[in-house]
């Protein structure tokens, strides 16, 4: 006797990215603030890491409020009802509880319960991975609208005399509404990781050796020339391989709005990708810093806000770090 004949799911062909929402932490860090502890200038940062100044968060602004506040703009942009988003995926390294999720927290303030909702950890490539999984399900029909943020108070993860990482970290979040849509707006994602290289990016302590009195409080720590020269290398060939899954090639592109992580490893990708000097280049590091997860789409929102005319062509985005991990599409931009 055969089984009964479920039902099973399928979406709309296409989605895009209706409308976008930012948030930075509301105070400026200048790099002077910062040099003391670790022995640095800032001439040396400016140059090193093109790092002019960094938002960050004060003390009672946590990971989860910056997030409220991105996706209440996107959604409110988006002009989708609320009640109708019934996917919230954050994505986030530095939620200070482990549970429960900020996905959660936030679908509630916004006004999207019971939307479904979880958080995921792919570090500095975590908003892309959290679009192509937005994409995917509401292409599945397991969603109709959903938005997507990446959220982060790095100044929690900090430890301020630390050389090889503290001087780029920043708070914020960035947050786009996904829904169906009757052309492509959304390339196929190339993603990936590389967990051999695990120990070049992360924290320094476990939790446990915290809790046991084994290690200071854990804060992120990198072997900056191994994480750059890998981002320099490997991204471009996903940064092409991205272009190419698209369909398009470099000339089609509008926009490149890689994850923010040092301005020469923006200038390096862009130069391998030869991209025309009418392409706009995200440059949101130089006053924002490295929000990880948070970067692409505090970046996208920026170059929407200052150029307006960029709405509906085409942006290469690409993120990469802790894991190591990886991300990149191309989408059409809101
Ligand atoms: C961190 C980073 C800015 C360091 O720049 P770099 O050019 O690689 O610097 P190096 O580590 O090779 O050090 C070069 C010199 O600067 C010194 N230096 C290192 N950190 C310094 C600091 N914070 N301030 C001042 N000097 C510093 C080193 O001691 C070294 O001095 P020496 O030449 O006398 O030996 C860079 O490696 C980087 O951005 N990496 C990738 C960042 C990234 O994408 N991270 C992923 C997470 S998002």
């Amino acid at each position: 006797m055969s089984a009964p004949r479920l039902n099973q799911t399928t979406g709309p062909k296409y989605t895009r990215i209706l409308a976008m929402g930012a948030a930075r932490g509301s105070i400026d860090v200048p790099n002077d603030d910062l040099v003391g502890p670790i022995n640095s200038s800032d001439e040396w940062i400016r140059q090193r890491t093109g790092i002019i100044t960094r938002k960050r968060a004060p003390h009672d602004v946590l990971a989860v409020d910056l997030a409220t506040d991105a996706a209440r703009e996107a959604v409110e942009a988006s002009g989708v009802d609320p009640a109708l988003i019934d996917l919230v995926l954050i994505a986030t390294i530095s939620n200070v509880q482990q549970t429960p999720s900020m996905s959660a927290v936030v679908a509630d303030r916004i006004g999207a319960n019971p939307a479904a909702a979880y958080d995921l950890n792919a570090a500095c490539a975590g908003y892309t991975y959290a679009i192509a999984q937005a994409d995917a399900l509401i292409r599945a029909g397991v969603a109709h609208y959903a938005v997507v943020v990446g959220a982060e108070k790095l100044s929690d993860v900090v430890d301020g005399t630390d050389r090889s990482i503290s001087f780029l970290l920043a708070d914020g979040a960035g947050a786009a509404v996904i829904g169906p849509s009757d052309e492509p707006g959304i390339s196929p994602t190339v993603w990936g990781s590389d967990g051999a290289k695990a120990d070049s990016v992360g924290m320094d302590h476990t939790l446990v050796e915290f809790r046991d009195g084994e290690a200071a409080w854990p804060t992120l720590r990198q072997d900056g020339p191994v994480v750059f020269r890998w981002a320099v290398w490997e991204m471009a060939k996903v940064a092409k391989q991205a272009i190419e899954a698209a369909g398009i090639t470099a000339d089609d592109l509008s926009a490149f709005i890689p994850h923010q992580a040092n301005m020469r490893i923006v200038d390096e990708l862009a130069k391998q990708l030869k991209l025309s000097k009418g392409v706009t280049i995200a440059r949101d590091i130089e006053t924002t810093g490295n929000t990880s997860a948070a970067s692409i789409p505090l970046a996208a929102h920026r170059l929407l806000t200052e150029h307006p005319e960029l709405s509906g062509t085409l942006a290469l985005q690409i993120g990469f770090g802790a894991g190591l991990v990886f991300g990149a599409q191309v989408v059409v931009l809101p």
